[in-house]
């Protein structure tokens, strides 16, 4: 009879396990660094520009210097006598640390104060005097290929326009022959405003250079603390081994946190110089007007159509505003991040996508915001697109939908840019979707409720999304090929301690990769530690960002428990007399196949390892895998949205969300179902977030991912808004309003229905001349 473990009690997969985190989270005892005090540390302030663009005639940091208590006055002049003025951005650009020639975004970063505390270096700050020349603002792309438009970065050598990149995919003759084909010609203009990610805890380091020892120590809130180390072995030109970084707890990331900030660079400088830690902790103002902005793009499509609602082809051009430095963080092959993941949902025979990037005088943009490289706006702009085909069809749009959806038995699919999706059931989560919104009475309630002047609208957004970059073919950041490890050393005692590269920002991974350990080796979840953020300890790993760190991380710590079952199977082999091809697995223990009362635990096995190994076997219980994907992982979603817009007012209500997704096996149901609640709230107070019915009944596991998981983090966040503002648009059928850009602000809903016009959400073309 088995003697398997019931996983469930012991925290394996399945298990709505509480948040081990939490324990200390709730108690106020987290550990960020601005909890973390030095001895003998100061604290530095950042100088920003209040001008967007301007030439920097002079800067007078005397009074600075004379104001009691402080150490370090940093300007950009400073830094370039040691090759540190400008560093390299993510994306291959260059980014200035501490102006020199110009300043090119309100918020840039123009010198530093290191002094005894934080109000001393604010001071000292405002005593410092730069003369600034104005120079012509450029807000959007249309101004910056504008005839005649200042060049914003005319520091680089060949810089002669704004243009970044000028890039494309996808097939173009094919697509203008589909086009020619087509019944209707369906187009849809839009522009994704800037978004901030907005962590509740800001961006912060301290840097702690020891001369005696030459190790440089940083704690700092980044998601991605090995390469960081490499970015700072690189561009401080340390030897890597002597830099340790160590990410503490931290209060959010959503992709804030892993570019590498100028502030990071200076504290680094100034420990160096003073031989002192130097902390420095961002105030909120700093970064809401400066840190990695995410979106900011104008998109413009068009969908060929046959009258009886195939889609034919598929048309896209974008335009994204990256700010003053180019520093996405994204594979180095696709210039516009993962956008071609566009149209992932539906079987489209071709498409074709340019995309140009420009500069702006903007704090720098285009960094990944609860999304990976993009696919927000990639996602976005399917699902609004799709809504206007269907109205433009006079389609229904859940049939529109359904009649196009890339079908159960057609994957592998190849999209029209290239990716393959491996698995789904995307009409099934629709059905799913549709039902519990209750669709049909819907319909007739809308329908009722318009003849009383009340205006209902529902939304629909299914949406695929690619998580888990790499594989090591195709995704890089910087040239560094992306892949995770993980590393797993069993106790004598059977308790067992994981690490990995990756880095949770409040994703719940202490107590989630305990539980795939759990899952694979039958050792309960609380008997396992789960330890990530230091790069003196943690083995390498490109970080969390992307909802990556299951795919990958999660798939490390999968494999490398398979090594130890492994091994733990010949120790059982050895305690059991018996050759190993005689010995089964059950959860939790081995036995003799013939003689299945035989057995021995996982734990007698660790045990065994420390203190009675077969001759010739290396001790111990420990091991570490590297993990490549061999592709992202695809989940999928459903999000329904039902609201009632006040004609009067244009304000407008949720009245229903419903959310059907698919994210392959779930780890822990619990923090799956937190992970898309926080996506579909994102920064609304609690007061303007809606009820949500969450459906987990789809699961379609993932081909390639040992556990069958497919990521979740940021699906909600990608997939949720077309779902709203597609029930906005919806209330307003009839009135020949196409679009209404982000945020849908009251004000911008009742210009809509008041002058049945879209509006545009395109920045005020302003200048300072
Ligand atoms: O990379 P990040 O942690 O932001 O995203 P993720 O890999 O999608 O995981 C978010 C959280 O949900 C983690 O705690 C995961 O372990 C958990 N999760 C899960 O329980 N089941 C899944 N199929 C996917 C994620």
């Amino acid at each position: 009879m088995s003697q398997a473990l019931d996983e469930i009690k012991i925290g394996g997969l399945g298990a709505s396990r509480k948040r081990v985190e939490d324990n200390r989270f709730i108690r106020g005892k987290g550990n960020y660094t601005d909890d973390i005090t030095l001895p003998g540390m100061l604290h530095m302030e950042i100088l920003r520009s209040p001008m967007a663009h301007a030439r920097i005639k002079s800067i007078d940091t005397s009074k600075a210097w004379d104001i009691p208590g402080v150490h370090l006055v940093l300007t950009g002049e400073m830094m370039a006598t040691r090759n540190l003025a400008w560093m390299p951005t993510l994306s291959y650009d260059t980014q200035a640390v501490l102006a020199t020639d110009k300043v090119r975004f309100q918020g840039q970063e123009v010198a530093c104060v290191i002094a005894d505390d934080p109000y001393i270096a604010k001071d000292a700050c405002e005593a410092i005097d730069v003369d600034y020349e104005p120079l012509p603002v450029i807000v959007n792309p249309e101004q910056a290929v504008a005839e005649g438009a200042p060049v914003i970065r005319d520091d680089k050598e060949n810089q002669r326009d704004n243009v970044i990149f000028d890039w494309e995919v996808g097939d173009g003759g094919g697509t203008h022959r589909a086009f020619e084909q087509a019944d209707v010609i369906s187009r849809l203009k839009l522009h994704y405003p800037r978004s901030h990610p907005s962590p509740i805890e800001c961006c912060g380091s301290i840097a702690d250079f020891n001369r005696a020892t030459s190790k440089l120590t940083v704690y700092m809130t980044t998601q991605a603390p090995h390469i960081i180390r490499a970015a700072v072995a690189l561009v401080a030109e340390l030897p890597e081994h002597m830099i340790r970084i160590i990410s503490p707890d931290i209060g959010g990331g959503f992709g804030n946190k892993v570019p590498v900030y100028p502030g990071y660079v200076c504290s680094i400088l100034a420990s160096i110089l003073l031989e002192r830690p130097v902390k420095w902790i961002e105030d909120k103002t700093g970064n809401l007007i400066s840190t990695g902005f995410a979106r900011d793009i104008y998109l413009d499509g068009q969908m060929a159509l046959r009258q009886d609602g195939k889609i034919l082809a598929v048309r896209m051009h974008c335009d994204s505003d990256h700010g003053a430095f180019f520093s996405d963080a994204q594979p180095s092959k696709f210039k516009i991040g993962l956008l071609h993941s566009a149209f992932a949902s539906y079987d489209i025979p071709v498409a074709h996508l340019t995309a140009r990037g420009t500069y702006s005088n903007k704090a720098p943009g285009g960094v990944a915001y609860r999304c990976s490289f993009r696919v927000t706006e990639a996602m976005f702009f399917q699902e609004r697109m799709v809504q206007a085909a269907a109205d433009d069809l006079g389609i229904d749009q859940a049939e529109f939908r359904r009649m196009n959806f890339v079908r159960d038995e057609a994957f592998p699919h190849r999209t029209p840019f290239g990716f393959l999706t491996d698995s789904g059931q995307y009409a099934k989560c629709l059905d799913v979707g549709l039902k519990a919104i209750g669709y049909e009475d819907f319909r007739r309630e809308q329908a009722e409720a318009r003849k009383r002047g009340r205006l209902l609208g529902l939304g629909i957004s299914t949406m695929t999304e690619p998580l888990g970059a790499g594989n090591s073919r195709e995704y890089d950041i910087l040239g560094i090929k992306m892949f995770d490890s993980a590393e797993l050393k069993v106790h004598m005692t059977g308790k067992a301690i994981v690490r990995t590269g990756a880095r949770t920002q409040g994703q719940g991974h202490e107590t989630t990769w305990a539980q795939i350990v759990s899952h694979e080796l039958g050792i309960p979840a609380e008997d396992v530690v789960v330890e990530e953020g230091d790069t003196d300890t943690a083995p390498f790993g490109m970080g969390t960002y992307a909802s990556r760190s299951t795919p990958v991380a999660g798939a490390a710590v999968a494999m490398v428990s398979r090594k130890i079952r492994a091994k733990a199977r010949k120790l059982a082999a050895h305690l059991l007399e018996v050759s190993e091809e005689d010995v089964e697995w059950e959860l939790g223990r081995f036995y003799v196949r013939s003689a299945p009362d035989r057995g021995v635990t996982i734990q007698e096995c660790a045990m065994a390892a420390y203190s009675n190994m077969p001759d010739g076997m290396e001790p111990g219980l420990e091991n570490t895998a590297f993990y490549d994907p061999p592709n992202l992982t695809w989940p999928f979603a459903v999000y329904i949205a039902t609201v009632e817009v006040d004609p009067e007012t244009g304000v407008w209500d949720v009245l229903k969300l419903v959310a059907v997704d698919d994210c392959g096996v779930r780890i822990n149901p619990m923090i799956v179902e937190g992970q898309i609640m926080g996506g579909l709230t994102v920064l609304p107070s609690a007061w303007e977030t809606p009820g949500f019915e969450l459906h987990s009944e789809v699961v379609t596991p993932c081909p390639h991912h040992p556990i069958g998981a497919k990521g979740i983090g940021e699906c909600a966040a990608v997939g949720g808004p077309a779902a709203y503002v597609n029930a906005v648009m919806d209330a307003l059928s009839g009135t020949g309003v196409r679009n209404i850009d982000m945020p849908l602000l009251p004000d911008r809903v009742w210009e809509a229905i008041t002058y049945r016009r879209d509006v545009s959400g395109v920045p005020p073309v302003r200048s300072d001349d």
